[in-house]
């Protein structure tokens, strides 16, 4: 027979199960907190955007993608942390930031001069050794599912950039690639590590003297601002992948990742198919802005900067992997 605290200890449980029931209602959405450095105007934040809008409707909204552009959630180191504890689903860090996680290969995209063109690049990105870069991946508990494009990085600072000697001395940001040190030691700098959001302040106050980004970066921080010079060098490449936490991606119901997946082929064909054209905007913006004057190098100006800067390819070989930096040369047809 139920007696009156039976009943009573029945009628709390029910509450109680109906009560943990309830948020997991709510919350039966898949969340993908995708978070990333950049301005949500630029190709990657645009990219974010569109993988935002794609992942939802191909998973008829069994997926919420939730993009905090801008550091808002984490900086560089600290995201790609947050990402093999699973308190983010996704991020798309610069290739120049792999190192610290101890996957060093990516720093082949950082080499000087080795892209001669989006064209060149795309053949590594979009073939093989893409592909088993991406898999390296794999041991630190991340997928590797795209690459997206920034696009060629230009060299700013308070006082003209023309040769390798102008630079002499000059406290220069850098991301956390070796190879982007041994550019700026080979350039006479010295290279200062930097959290992307911290830049533009450092820019201002002078703890650095100047940077090297896309026009698209530079812009959208507003380091043009408090940048007198720039030098159109294109001298390196800057560009992203695309990764998620593994067990969380292998964890997905199948059709679910199947409709991400399809998502995030077109969000990279998207991001891909603007890079350039977001680039050149950003350009001519700061052009019309007038506060930094842009230098375009002559002949023999970029000659001196390949000659400075061709020793960082054989003095990262061991690092990098020389097995990895010839696979990208055969690649871009070197
Ligand atoms: C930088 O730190 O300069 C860039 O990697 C920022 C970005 O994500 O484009």
């Amino acid at each position: 027979m139920l007696t009156r605290r039976t009943l009573a200890a029945l009628a709390g449980a029910t509450a109680l199960a109906l009560s943990l029931a309830a948020p997991a209602f709510a919350q039966d959405k898949i969340v993908i907190k995708f978070s990333h450095v950049v301005a949500p105007d630029t190709p990657k934040g645009k990219g974010a955007a569109k993988f935002e809008e794609l992942a939802e409707a191909y998973t008829n909204g069994a997926v919420d993608v939730e993009v905090y552009p801008n550091s808002q959630l984490y900086k560089d180191k600290e995201e790609l942390e947050a990402l093999q504890l699973g308190a983010v689903q996704m991020l798309a860090p610069s290739l120049a930031k792999f190192g610290p996680l101890g996957v060093q290969d990516f720093e082949v995209f950082d080499l000087p001069f080795i892209f001669p063109s989006y064209d060149a690049l795309r053949k590594v990105t979009q073939g093989e050794v893409g592909k088993s870069l991406l898999a390296k991946l794999e041991d630190k508990g991340i997928t590797g599912l795209a690459y997206w494009d920034n696009g060629f990085k230009i060299m700013s600072a308070n006082s003209p950039l023309k040769t390798p000697d102008d630079f002499l001395g000059l406290k220069m940001r850098i991301q956390s690639s070796k190879v982007l040190e041994a550019e700026m030691n080979a350039l006479g700098a010295v290279p200062q590590v930097m959290a992307f959001s911290e830049v533009y302040q450092a820019l201002q106050t002078g703890v650095v003297d100047g940077t090297e980004n896309p026009p698209s970066n530079m812009f959208t921080q507003k380091m043009n601002e408090v940048q007198t010079n720039a030098t159109l060098s294109n001298h390196g490449y800057l560009g992203y992948a695309v990764i998620v936490n593994k067990q969380f991606w292998d964890g997905l119901p199948e059709d679910v990742r199947a409709g991400l997946e399809k998502a995030m082929a077109e969000a990279t064909d998207y991001a891909n198919s603007i890079a350039k054209e977001e680039n050149d905007k950003a350009l001519a913006a700061m052009q019309a802005a007038g506060t930094t004057e842009f230098h375009e190098l002559t002949e023999e100006e970029r000659a001196a900067w390949v000659a400075a800067l061709e020793p960082v390819h054989e003095e990262m070989a061991e690092r990098i992997g020389a097995e990895t930096i010839a696979a990208v040369k055969a690649a871009v047809g070197e």
